[in-house]
């Protein structure tokens, strides 16, 4: 790993071995840029004299690209398929958005389940370890570009607009709750009935992304379901085969 890039991890409390090297050291220049830094031995000077340019740091080094109901074909499955079979065994739903970016993913559960009428009794947690992602999602502010996935009608029924942004309405940001926290460090309290775990893990070397699988598995409440992104596999001796594309339920799925 890149002794700059170790040391920003580092000093940001994250594990610099748990990641892959080649994704972080891409995102050197951008980092630099974000910074105005000429060099990394500049830039790291520039965070020891302004502690608050860490994450700023943080946050160009790993990659936070999300939006509104990003590979839409995931969340019409849980719509059609995931959703109607909790129902059947609960009101509302308990679910969490690890590695949530700015919280576009977490936002997107909570109008599915709205649309469901499950939204009232459910409780959705979104986590990062990124702290101004997280505050991001917390303020809730969206431009048209991250929304351009949502159906015309889905967007005035769930956002107001607000100088040029768009915010998910008040129902929806009462039933969500932020928190910063590295999911290497475990998981969060469970049961949890749907887990999305996305493009997060191809970031992370196979061992670490094996080892946070083999953390939210357990914690899937019966007939729950774990999320990967497109390009993400948890690993065999965990999961039973997925019920769609990215869909997985734990080997006891009826328990
Ligand atoms: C590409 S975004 C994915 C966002 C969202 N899940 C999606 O699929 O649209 C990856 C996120 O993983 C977060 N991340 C990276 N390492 C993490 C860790 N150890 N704990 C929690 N979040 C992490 C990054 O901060 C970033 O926001």
């Amino acid at each position: 790993m890149d002794e700059f890039v170790a040391w920003v991890l580092c000093r940001a409390g994250l594990n610099s071995r748990s990641y892959r090297v080649q994704p972080l050291h891409r995102r050197i220049p951008a980092c630099l840029r974000a910074l105005k830094a000429p060099s990394p031995l500049a830039a790291r000077i520039l965070i020891e004299h302004q502690p608050h340019l860490l994450a700023t740091a943080v946050s160009a080094l790993l990659i936070g690209v999300t939006e509104f109901f990003r590979d839409p074909f995931v969340f019409e499955s849980i719509r059609t398929h995931v959703l109607p079979e909790l129902a059947v065994r609960r009101k509302g739903l308990r679910v969490w958005s690890v590695a949530c970016s700015s919280g576009a993913e977490l936002y997107s559960m909570a109008i599915l389940l709205s649309e469901a009428g499950l939204l009232e009794e459910s409780f959705l947690l979104g986590t990062d370890c990124r702290e101004d992602a997280i505050e991001q999602a917390r303020e809730g502010l969206y431009d048209t570009e991250e929304l351009s996935l949502l159906p015309p009608a889905l967007r005035r029924a769930y956002f107001t607009a607000q100088a040029g942004m768009f915010r998910p309405v008040r129902a929806l940001r009462a039933k969500t709750v932020w928190k910063v926290a590295d999911v290497l460090n475990g998981p969060e309290q469970g049961p949890w009935d749907i887990i999305l775990w996305r493009n997060a893990a191809i970031y992370l070397n196979p061992t670490a992304a094996a080892s946070v699988w083999r953390d939210l598995a357990p914690i899937l409440a019966p007939g729950g379901i774990l999320v990967s992104g497109k390009a993400e596999r948890p690993p065999a001796d965990v999961y039973c085969t997925g019920m769609s594309r990215c869909l997985y339920h734990t080997k006891e799925k009826y328990r």
